[in-house]
């Protein structure tokens, strides 16, 4: 397949990524949460930006995603949307924001993309929150479902473990994959599922599917910046890939400059007025 320079810097819109399905071309997607992070993810050629609400565990300490506000999430998009250009920004919508009723639900996807100036917003959940997406679809934006392990119910299952393992389950995330589909979202995130469900689902799809944790038969991946980069060294599951040992290089950095501070051999001559 080729791919001209003119064409990898042409802005990436959600009708972009179906016809990158189309064309058979994986889909990269990371996630950030600042301004700095993104331009580097965006220049090096992202295709979409997540500003994923495990901003709670990796920015804010946090244990599980549900304690995100929507004033953090429109924080961290707006800053993340000063650093891109080429990228698709897609902003996840915060727990408690959206499962309560529609009305609810699109006001704070409304705040989202106006406050924020993401491209779109992606949700967890299948039937359960069909009302709230449909009535965010019809106000015009972007919709990315999320299922298999919604980390905002992980209090309904009480583990982080692979989901859909059984046929009930399979079953239900099968169809929800299809709702999803029929009322209209762009793009589908699939979470630490069964590779080959995970493929059976991008195959029956028309709108690209991107996995974490679901093999390498979905039409994209994410990852989360902090666990790829080795800054989150704590976390490492078998579907990860450490792309750098930044933990590594920030701590030998930080401790270099400790020292040269501690010795008066920073600044020297050359670096003071
Ligand atoms: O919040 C997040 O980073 C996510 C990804 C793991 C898909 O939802």
């Amino acid at each position: 397949m080729s791919t001209n320079t003119t064409d990898n810097q042409r802005k990436v819109t959600t009708r972009r990524l179906i016809e990158m399905k189309q064309r058979g071309e994986k889909i990269a997607m990371l996630t950030a949460y600042d301004y700095s992070m993104a331009r580097l993810i965006d220049e090096a050629g992202m295709d979409v930006i997540l500003v994923g609400d495990s901003a709670s565990n990796v920015m804010a300490g946090n244990i599980t995603t549900l304690p995100m506000t929507l004033d953090q999430m429109i924080y961290h998009a707006k800053s993340v949307v000063k650093g891109s250009q080429r990228a698709l920004v897609v902003c996840d919508m915060p727990f408690g924001t959206y499962q309560g009723n529609s009305k609810e639900a699109l006001a704070s996807a409304v705040r989202i993309m106006k406050e924020s100036h993401a491209e779109a917003v992606k949700m967890e959940g299948g039937s359960e929150i069909r009302e709230s997406i449909e009535r965010i679809l019809c106000a015009g934006i972007p919709v990315m479902g999320h299922l298999g392990l919604t980390p905002q119910s992980i209090n309904k299952f009480g583990t982080y473990a692979v989901r859909a393992k059984d046929e009930q389950e399979a079953e239900k995330l099968i169809a929800d994959a299809h709702m999803l589909e029929e009322i209209g979202c762009f793009a589908l995130v699939l979470e630490k599922i069964p590779a080959a469900l995970a493929k059976r689902v991008a195959d029956e799809l028309t709108i690209p599917v991107i996995g974490i944790g679901a093999g390498g038969g979905v039409d994209g991946q994410v990852l989360v910046m902090h666990d790829m980069l080795g800054i989150n060294k704590g976390f490492s599951p078998k579907f990860l890939r450490r792309y750098a040992d930044l933990s590594t290089v920030i701590n030998e950095a930080v401790s270099r400059y400790i020292d040269d501070v501690k010795t008066s051999d920073f600044p020297n001559a050359q670096e003071q007025y």
